[in-house]
């Protein structure tokens, strides 16, 4: 029998070997990328992957360890079929390299480049983005976003301009703390952005009660940070035993115990997931595939979580 190339989906065992050889290869092969289940944008139909990465912490490396890990490690979200890069700009040398890595020709059409402004004042804002434009070499960013809603009635404004001057495909705000959930509802119900970022997870569970809803009701996006509370989720749970029965959900991990708890919600379209390590990348993105927690499952969860930490 022979083999139609146009039809070939890779297994998951195919994805692992070319994740193993990601590190020596270099360039993907495109077959690859079109494992990852994903989720479309309400306002555009516009299927995302749902696992992506929170690049703060591998940018922020880039001084001291070179361009390396982080390449690996988009290059090991790509062969995985993930696509998302939530960035958050700060240090100008750095940005500038992680620029080059995302305009190499094996990633530069591959990712779903997102950015933020951060920086109080209509013209801060404005420059911030342009400098975003010119760092990454993009002179359109798939999404902007207001950075923990800072200065947000001055920065909406500009983005809809960005946006309407065809300069973001996608705008929205971002909150990282419980605390600003209440401005997050507040913005929602008043205006129409494309997406939201929001912290959510096993142990931070607040956006469940209103934020969450919201979103879905308004047919809004969601991005989720902070999965692993930054990574003090791993210190919590040191020790402490993985239940027997995360085995009926394809559970192995604690990792992907916060991962397929958040992905089970509806309203979530991707998760960011922050890593430098290329091997945390593949384990991340491969949670999108096993089966998730239905509703009794997902309540277990949170009471054990609870129990433990
Ligand atoms: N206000 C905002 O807009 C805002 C604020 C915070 C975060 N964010 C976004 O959200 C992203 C996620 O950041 P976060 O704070 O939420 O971090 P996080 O994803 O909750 O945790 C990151 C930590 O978990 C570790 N980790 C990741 N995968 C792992 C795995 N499979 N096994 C073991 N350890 C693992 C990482 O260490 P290794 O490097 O060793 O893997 C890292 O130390 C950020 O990069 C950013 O894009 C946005």
């Amino acid at each position: 029998m022979t083999v139609n190339r146009t039809q070939f989906v890779p297994s998951r065992r195919h994805v692992l070997a070319l994740a193993s050889a990601v590190g020596a290869s270099a360039a993907l092969p495109a077959r690859a990328a079109s494992t990852m289940p994903t989720r479309k944008v309400p306002k555009s139909g516009e299927a995302l992957p749902v696992i992506g990465l929170g690049s703060s912490k591998a940018v922020s490396q880039i001084g001291t360890d070179g361009p390396g890990p982080l390449t690996e490690v988009l290059r090991t979200l790509v062969a995985h079929g993930g696509k998302v890069v939530d960035t958050w700009p700060r240090n100008p040398e750095n940005d500038g390299k992680f620029g080059q890595i995302l305009g190499t020709p094996e990633l530069r059409t591959r990712l779903f480049v997102t950015s933020k402004i951060d920086r109080v004042g209509k013209e801060q804002g404005v420059a911030q983005f342009r400098e975003a434009q010119k760092l990454y070499g993009r002179k359109t960013l798939d999404l902007m976003q207001v950075f923990s809603l800072t200065d947000l009635a001055v920065h909406w404004p500009t983005l809809r301009a960005i946006k309407d001057a065809g300069e973001a495909r996608y705008i929205g705000a971002t909150v990282s703390e419980e605390k600003l959930h209440d401005q997050l509802e507040a913005f929602l119900r008043k205006e129409m952005p494309d997406v939201v970022q929001t912290n959510y997870s096993i142990t931070e569970r607040k956006a469940e009660a209103k934020i969450l809803p919201l979103a879905q009701e308004k047919g809004v996006a969601v991005m989720i940070n902070r999965p692993f509370m930054n990574g003090a989720y791993f210190g919590k749970l040191q020790g402490k035993p993985l239940p027997a029965w995360a085995a009926e959900f394809d559970c192995k991990t604690w990792a992907e115990f916060s991962l397929k708890y958040i992905l089970a919600h509806p309203a979530v379209t991707c998760v960011l997931t922050e890593t430098a390590d290329a091997k945390h990348m593949a384990e991340n993105a491969m949670t999108a595939s096993g089966r998730l927690p239905d509703a009794a499952q997902r309540a277990r969860m949170a009471a054990y979580i609870d129990e433990v930490m």
